[in-house]
């Protein structure tokens, strides 16, 4: 296997310009920032490529713009809270990215640094397309990627950018999620369980399919379970459903039935009528028609906590329930303090991740312990579903 390319003490960066793709795609609501751990995480190397002399221009997407701008996925707040942090100068270019854009940035001096606005304002991004890649290229001499959570993606600044600098590397941040998680894959014991969540099942078809055959255990919360209970006749009133998934639901049924690993899905829920609501206890019996699953219930829990018990290594990825109401908090902030116990206790080997389980788990972090934190979401079932990632390939 090809290896990848990792950026060291030894280079020489003094004085050349340095392209770093971050990831500060991070919850904000009204211009305030709600989790800044994937921030906080990327500080460290800004402030190392400073400390070295560097001129760093730096690039992250926020949300999906669809490239249109949006000023509530301006990375202006991120912007404010890095200057806080690093110490030296920081500019913020707000501009779109063109030819012209190497000219209008060049002023930067060693140890400065340019955020630039949400790089999927840009159409090129999307489009991976390769004049915005050249022009992007063109801003420096050596490119690094340190966004191992938008290495799925087969965008600009992660993707076609590499084919136009000699240059490129892998920064610290995302050597440090791919060792982790490669030491776990490679020395996990069983049993194995997997715990996902989230709300669509079409996106994670593929990695369920593909952690079937190598779990023990697969355990799906959060809405994305709504369309289980459903496909076994339950009333799940007023809550978020995917449409036409009997299928998918049905292939994954016979897919665990044919690689024995055992499917849970929640056996009762904390709901309400409205998602600021307070929450009530039902069972999958009893759900009237107004409500709506927010969280998993204490039974589930129950059942959920049996199995981590029993369990060797867990992979956890996706909150439990509505996370942003703090009502709806308890499931996802059980199964985060079981994982964590059995860690510290009984050495279980665990690998948490994704922005949203890490934004729900944030104010309990520090009693927290897991083997792995990852920043990472899609990219994490990606990469664990054993897939090549467009944006790791490319630094090989
Ligand atoms: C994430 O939050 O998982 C990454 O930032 C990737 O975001 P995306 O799914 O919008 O590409």
């Amino acid at each position: 296997m090809n290896k990848i390319k990792e950026f060291n003490n030894e280079i020489n960066i003094e004085n050349k310009k340095i392209i770093l793709r971050s990831d500060f795609n991070v919850p904000i609501v009204d211009q305030n920032i709600k989790d800044k751990t994937r921030i906080d995480l990327s500080i460290p190397f800004i402030k190392e490529l400073v400390a070295r002399k560097a001129k760093v221009y730096l690039i992250s997407h926020l949300g999906r713009p669809n490239s249109k701008i949006e000023k509530n996925l301006s990375l202006e707040p991120i912007f404010r809270y890095l200057k806080e942090k690093i110490k030296s100068n920081i500019y913020f270019y707000s501009e779109k990215i063109n030819n012209e854009t190497v000219n209008k940035t060049s002023f930067l001096k060693n140890s400065e640094v340019m955020l630039f606005e949400n790089i999927r304002f840009n159409k090129g991004e999307i489009d991976n397309d390769e004049e915005f890649a050249k022009n992007l290229s063109n801003l420096g001499d050596i490119y690094i990627n340190d966004a191992f959570s938008s290495s799925h993606r087969k965008q600009a600044s992660i993707h076609k950018i590499t084919e136009y600098l000699k240059s490129t590397y892998a920064g610290p941040l995302l050597m440090k999620e791919i060792k982790a998680i490669n030491m776990i894959l490679n020395n996990k014991k069983n049993p194995v369980t997997c715990i996902i969540g989230g709300a669509k099942i079409s996106t994670k078809i593929g990695v369920i399919l593909s952690l079937i055959q190598k779990v023990d255990n697969l355990i799906i919360v959060g809405a994305m379970a709504n369309n289980f209970l459903k496909y076994k006749g339950n009333n799940i009133g007023n809550s978020l459903i995917e449409e036409n998934t009997d299928k998918i639901i049905k292939e994954i049924y016979d897919m665990a039935n044919l690689k024995n690993c055992q499917i849970i899905t929640p056996i009762d829920f904390g709901v309400s009528k409205k998602i600021n609501g307070n929450s009530i206890i039902k069972n999958e019996k009893n759900l009237k028609d107004d409500e709506i699953i927010l969280d998993i219930g204490p039974k589930t829990i129950e059942k959920i906590n049996n199995i981590i018990e029993k369990s060797k290594t867990v992979m956890w990825n996706g909150p439990a329930g509505y996370f942003e109401n703090k009502n709806f908090l308890k499931g996802t902030i059980s199964i985060a303090r079981k994982i964590s116990d059995r860690t510290i206790k009984d050495s279980l080997i665990s690998i948490v991740g994704g922005g949203d389980t890490i934004s729900a788990i944030q104010n309990n972090m520090s009693e927290l312990n897991f083997t792995h934190l990852s920043t990472a979401g899609g990219a994490f079932l990606e990469y664990i579903e054993g897939k090549n990632l467009p944006g790791i390939e490319v630094l090989k």
